[in-house]
């Protein structure tokens, strides 16, 4: 049976892809306990050991603001412990999934980012998965990187469970409206992950011309307020009045990009592969926390 190694054990994408590849792969997960990215000295031999037929990273330092304040521990595992990774799979040719993120765009445009259009991160943590990216691509490896957007779900800390939450004590909240994307659930990213996977061990790895950068979010964009609404709406949670507000009056440590729709057609014109609109997706979601 064919090994796959999932880096990260608690963590949304890791989670769902758990779910979704326990049973049909042979699966290694590996949580910090057993793969500690800040420990980057010790990542090769680790990864010697588990000796993988493909692995899947959705690690990361994802703590956007707080990487303002942390910018030593977001370089080491968003960039470092990446290119020890890469490393190991260009040696090896092991095929590498890697997950990074639309905070490498500094969000000024009004159309979709193509994977072609140059990035620009606003802040720590854009450019430390930026240069996560570059690593990768530095090393050779057999590597698919998978920019995702706005990742929320019922597991973890995210914007959705954070307004359910919300819900439960107030009657008003007051969100962002003018920042637009596509927010993406974490069980799609693994449902489609898992079809990309499928078809990379069919093909006994890469093929010519698969390598590279693809964005990989739910189509469609919104805003944050819009996407509250959509979640109460979704909730059947009626007792709440959504105040949409500018990025001004709700500042953070670290700049959010504006605009970051990401066009996702690479990914469908290469493996056939796409995510659901991200409101076919929300509903998923919302089936997910009624169950539960
Ligand atoms: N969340 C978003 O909105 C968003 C948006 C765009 C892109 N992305 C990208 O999508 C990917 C998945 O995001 P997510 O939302 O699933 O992230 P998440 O819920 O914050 O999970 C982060 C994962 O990283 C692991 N991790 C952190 N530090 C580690 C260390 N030192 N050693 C080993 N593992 C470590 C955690 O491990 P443990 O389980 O052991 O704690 C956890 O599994 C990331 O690459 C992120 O950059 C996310």
């Amino acid at each position: 049976m064919k090994k796959i190694l999932l880096i990260g054990q608690n963590g949304q994408v890791t989670t769902y892809l758990q779910r979704v590849l326990a049973g049909d792969y042979e699966l290694e997960v590996m949580g910090r306990n057993d793969l500690d990215l800040s420990d980057v000295a010790s990542i090769e031999k680790v990864l010697e050991a588990c000796d993988p037929t493909l692995i899947i990273n959705p690690a990361a330092f994802t703590a956007v603001d707080l990487a303002e304040e942390q910018q030593e521990s977001a370089f080491t595992i968003n960039r470092d412990a990446v290119a020890a990774i890469a490393a190991y799979c260009a040696r090896r040719n092991t095929p590498l999934i890697h997950f990074s993120t639309d905070y490498v765009f500094a969000g000024d445009g009004d159309t979709p980012y193509l994977e072609s259009d140059t990035p620009a991160p606003t802040g720590v943590y854009g450019q430390s998965k930026l240069e996560g990216e570059a690593a990768i691509f530095d090393s050779g490896a057999p590597a698919i990187v998978l920019r995702t957007a706005w990742v929320y779900s019922n597991h973890g800390k995210n914007f959705y469970k954070t307004m359910l939450n919300l819900a439960e004590s107030r009657d008003q909240l007051s969100v962002v409206g003018d920042q637009i994307g596509a927010p993406t659930y974490a069980g799609s990213i693994a449902d489609a992950t898992k079809q990309l996977v499928e078809k990379i061990l069919l093909q006994g790895g890469l093929l010519d011309g698969q390598a590279g950068l693809y964005h990989f979010t739910c189509q469609g964009q919104t805003s944050w307020a819009d996407f509250a609404k959509a979640i109460f709406v979704e909730n059947e949670v009626n007792n709440i009045n959504v105040n949409s507000i500018t990025t001004k009056e709700y500042p953070t440590p670290a700049k959010r990009p504006a605009y970051s729709v990401l066009n996702v057609e690479k990914i469908t014109q290469t493996f056939g592969i796409s995510l659901p609109h991200w409101g076919t997706a929300l509903a998923y979601c919302a089936a997910e926390s009624k169950a539960r």
